[in-house]
């Protein structure tokens, strides 16, 4: 056998080996991973990071992450029963002093009141370092459905609430000249997931907004991460919003579902804040291969395999992890 042969054939064994590792264990986008498993975790202390959206699922398990790292926080959400009890399990974790964990309740959709919460993080912690705008709703529906009063209310707390607190943040990073606004997107943010469109209309707007403002702060010291899910176990599907404003979509969670747990999800994206990663996919298989293809071969994407793959039942079924 020639030598050019010889080579060819080891690259493509290499390449299919790779290919079979990647369905089998990838559970983030490549670089993502790298980072997660070659650099050294990073430590948070002295660092104060404000976590909206704290109360249940991915803002809770954050917490926990960023606190057994030694970051100070403040947690907002509107159950303060349930904020109560995160700030309770953040002590008992990292043994932290009290004043370490400030609760921050409050509507991300009353805009009214923005100032006198970052007034609040700063009365008390005098600095703010990272501020991770998590707080979200999700929605099943189809397109047709949908009053508008509900894609304004998906826009008002997934897009306008979390804009309008950037912002005022954004004034207290640029006297410091330094800080780093985290973003929970979803893979809604990049791709056209159906039954959902106010929901991903919303990911989607989070990128435009969030990517300016990284084009117009790359003189500044100011970082943007923008964080995408796949399914992660957390109160969201069963909190969904459907087509009608005040409807709630039918659906419980099960333990069985097909889901990644919130506590991997977390340290995945705690590694990710750490390195001030541009733009990270966290996801469980099939869907992180199905979000590749959709990112890196879009038009055979949208002409073959989206026809191929994508029927209500199908995608219904994959979305609810089962
Ligand atoms: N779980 C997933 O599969 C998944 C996938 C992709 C992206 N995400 C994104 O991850 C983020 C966190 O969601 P999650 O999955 O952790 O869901 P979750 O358990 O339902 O948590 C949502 C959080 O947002 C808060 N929130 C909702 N409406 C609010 C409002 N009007 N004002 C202030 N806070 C409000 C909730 O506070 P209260 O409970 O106190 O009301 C709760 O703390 C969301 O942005 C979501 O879009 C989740």
């Amino acid at each position: 056998m020639e030598f050019g042969s010889l080579i060819c054939i080891i690259i493509l064994i290499v390449l299919v080996v790779a290919f079979i590792l990647f369905v089998t264990f990838a559970d983030a986008d490549i670089s993502l991973l790298f980072n997660h498993y070659t650099r050294k975790p990073q430590d948070f202390k002295n660092k104060v990071i404000w976590i909206t959206g704290a109360s249940s699922g991915i803002g809770e398990y954050l917490a926990y992450s960023l606190t057994k790292r030694h970051a100070k926080l403040a947690l907002s959400g509107v159950n303060v029963e349930r904020l109560n009890a995160v700030r309770e399990r953040c002590i008992d974790f990292s043994g932290c002093a009290e004043e370490d964990i400030l609760l921050v309740p409050f509507e991300i959709d009353n805009f009214d009141i923005h100032d006198e919460c970052v007034k609040k993080v700063l009365d008390h912690f005098h600095q703010i370092d990272i501020l991770v705008n998590n707080a979200g709703i999700s929605q099943r529906a189809d397109f047709s459905d949908i009053d508008i009063n509900v894609d304004q209310k998906l826009f008002n707390v997934n897009v306008f609430g979390t804009i309008n607190l950037t912002r005022k943040v954004l004034k207290h990073f640029l006297e410091r000249k330094k800080g780093h606004f985290v973003v929970s997107s979803s893979i809604a943010g990049k791709l056209g997931v159906p039954y959902s469109s106010a929901y991903t209309g919303s990911k989607h707007a989070l990128h435009g907004y969030f990517e300016c403002l990284r084009s117009e702060m790359v003189e500044e010291n100011i970082n943007v991460t923008l964080v995408c899910p796949g399914p992660v176990f957390s109160a969201l599907t069963d909190r969904c919003v459907t087509g009608k404003l005040g409807e709630k979509y039918d659906h419980t969670q099960q333990a069985t579902d097909k889901k990644m747990k919130t506590e991997r999800c977390c340290e995945l994206m705690t590694t990710a804040i750490a390195h001030k990663l541009d733009e990270c996919w966290i996801c469980i298989q099939p869907i992180l291969l199905i979000f590749y293809l959709a990112q890196y071969i879009p038009t055979i994407f949208r002409t073959v395999l989206l026809k191929l793959l994508f029927n209500k039942q199908r995608v219904m079924k994959l979305r609810q992890g089962r």
